[in-house]
């Protein structure tokens, strides 16, 4: 595409499509009180863009399915493992690559043979599942994520970094066993937010010197690389791929879930350079998940991994879809909508808990607005606050999380400038009304990850 023209188009031409559903208000609104306003529970065709979750949600390449077409099936030393391993060594640089069925198996995985018991878990922010997981070995899970990465309006280039000096205090306290750290690319609890090359370096640095091993949760890589060379000038002519492998070269090892960056609809691995620990991770994998060589996957998903992850490096996706993200961000924050500033990798996060000042975090202000902008015109996106991250306080109370938002996770690939446009028409006219938006109260919820099952009603 020559310079002369600003406008950044989709770097594809679509292939096949799907319909969409068209409902009315009605019809929503009997499907919010069937699901007791959890929108987890809503049918796909009672959704009109589907916000959820970029997890596993994007379109794949024709040439990705083509390269399912070549699956080869052997339970044991299939040539798409072969070929699925050499993909991901080149990216990562890793020797010891085991398959899983997505991210959060790698992680049940990893924390299983590292995380005993009263050991503690830094990262700049845990996902949902990664802390679940930490914590389900008995273990705490710490966010370190630095200040600015806290406030929604702060405009920091990277506010994904770990906080190096409060991880150095964590890592020289006596009283705390730290089995491993981990830093979360893009961070996606905290924004989508980048993570830079000088940080990671530091976080490197600091395990390196204490013997701790470093993990990244590297579902984003590609989208993190982007904003290095973006962002950070001592990267500006490397190329996504270049920049990927040095994230990788710092870190002893990484969880992935192949539903974000791989380019997958499912799959993930875990990969690491120690021999040792792979082979007590395999023993397990062969529990739960499979024979090393497919780790439940399919000798298709392989194929199809394996593409995927030499497409996302590509210069041309990544700048489109970097650039689709913000557009989705500048059309609302231009509106008066108050989002996480900058925009995020993957989605655009809105901040309930200005919007919805009137509310108070034990009516969990994210919550109204996701089910309200679903009411009001069938985009659904996924609450980022009390309820998936309230935690139980002393006096039987729950201690907020840090921010109320709501995500809008934008699928791989999927939707074009026009759906972008109606989901910006829909959150700016929702926000119009944000003061009329009653709050909610959590009637049943399960002891884990929460959100996925709890049931809610109106205030
Ligand atoms: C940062 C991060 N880590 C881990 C996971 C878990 O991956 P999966 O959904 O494939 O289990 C996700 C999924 O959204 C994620 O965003």
């Amino acid at each position: 595409m020559t310079d002369r023209f600003r406008t950044i188009i989709e770097p594809f031409r679509i292939h096949s499509v799907e319909d969409i559903a068209l409902t009315d208000i009605d019809q929503r609104e009997a499907a919010l009180r069937r699901v007791r306003y959890n929108l987890f529970g809503l049918h796909a065709d009672e959704v009109t863009i589907d916000l959820l979750t970029d997890s596993g949600t994007g379109s794949m390449s024709s040439s990705q399915w083509a390269g399912m077409m070549l699956g080869d099936e052997s339970y044991a030393g299939s040539r798409s493992f072969f070929r699925f391993k050499e993909a991901v060594e080149r990216l990562t640089g890793m020797p010891e690559v085991i398959p899983t069925h997505q991210g959060r198996a790698a992680e049940r995985i990893l924390f299983t043979e590292t995380v005993s018991s009263g050991a503690t878990v830094p990262n700049n922010t845990h996902f949902d599942t990664t802390r679940a997981n930490v914590e389900y070995q008995g273990g705490e899970a710490i966010d370190l994520v630095t200040p600015e990465g806290l406030d929604p309006e702060n405009r920091d280039p990277f506010k994904g970094n770990m906080d190096l000096e409060r991880l150095e205090v964590s890592l020289d306290d006596p009283s705390t066993t730290i089995p491993l750290v981990m830093v979360t690319v893009t961070n996606n609890s905290g924004g989508g937010q980048p993570v830079s090359m000088a940080n990671l370096r530091g976080v490197s640095s600091l395990c390196q010197k204490r013997g701790v091993p470093f993990f990244l949760d590297a579902c984003r890589f590609a989208e993190n690389a982007w904003f290095v060379k973006m962002r950070e000038p001592e990267f500006e002519s490397h190329t996504p791929a270049a920049i990927a492998a040095e994230m990788f070269s710092l870190a002893d090892g990484c969880t992935f879930s192949a539903k974000k960056d791989g380019l997958a609809n499912i799959g993930g691995f875990l990969a690491m350079r120690d021999p040792e620990l792979a082979e007590r991770c395999r023993n397990l994998l062969i529990l739960t998940e499979g024979f090393p060589t497919y780790g439940g996957l399919a000798g298709y998903d392989l194929e199809a991994i394996a593409q995927g992850l030499e497409e996302v490096v590509s210069e041309s996706y990544l700048r489109y879809r970097i650039r689709s993200t913000e557009y989705l961000a500048e059309k609302m924050s231009a509106a008066g909508v108050p989002i996480v500033q900058p925009p995020g990798g993957h989605a655009v996060y809105l901040d309930a808990k200005r919007l919805m000042s009137h509310l108070s975090p034990e009516q969990y202000p994210a919550q109204a607005l996701a089910v309200e902008i679903y009411r009001t015109g069938g985009v659904r996106g996924v609450e980022i606050g009390s309820v998936m991250f309230g935690q139980p306080g002393p006096n039987g109370d729950e201690v907020p999380a840090p921010m109320e938002l709501v995500r809008l996770a934008i699928p791989r690939r999927t939707y074009t400038q026009s759906h972008i446009d109606y989901v910006a028409e829909v959150v700016i006219d929702t926000a119009a009304r944000a003061r009329e938006i009653p709050g909610y109260r959590i009637t049943y919820q399960a002891p884990w990850l929460r959100h996925f099952t709890a049931e809610f009603e109106p205030i």
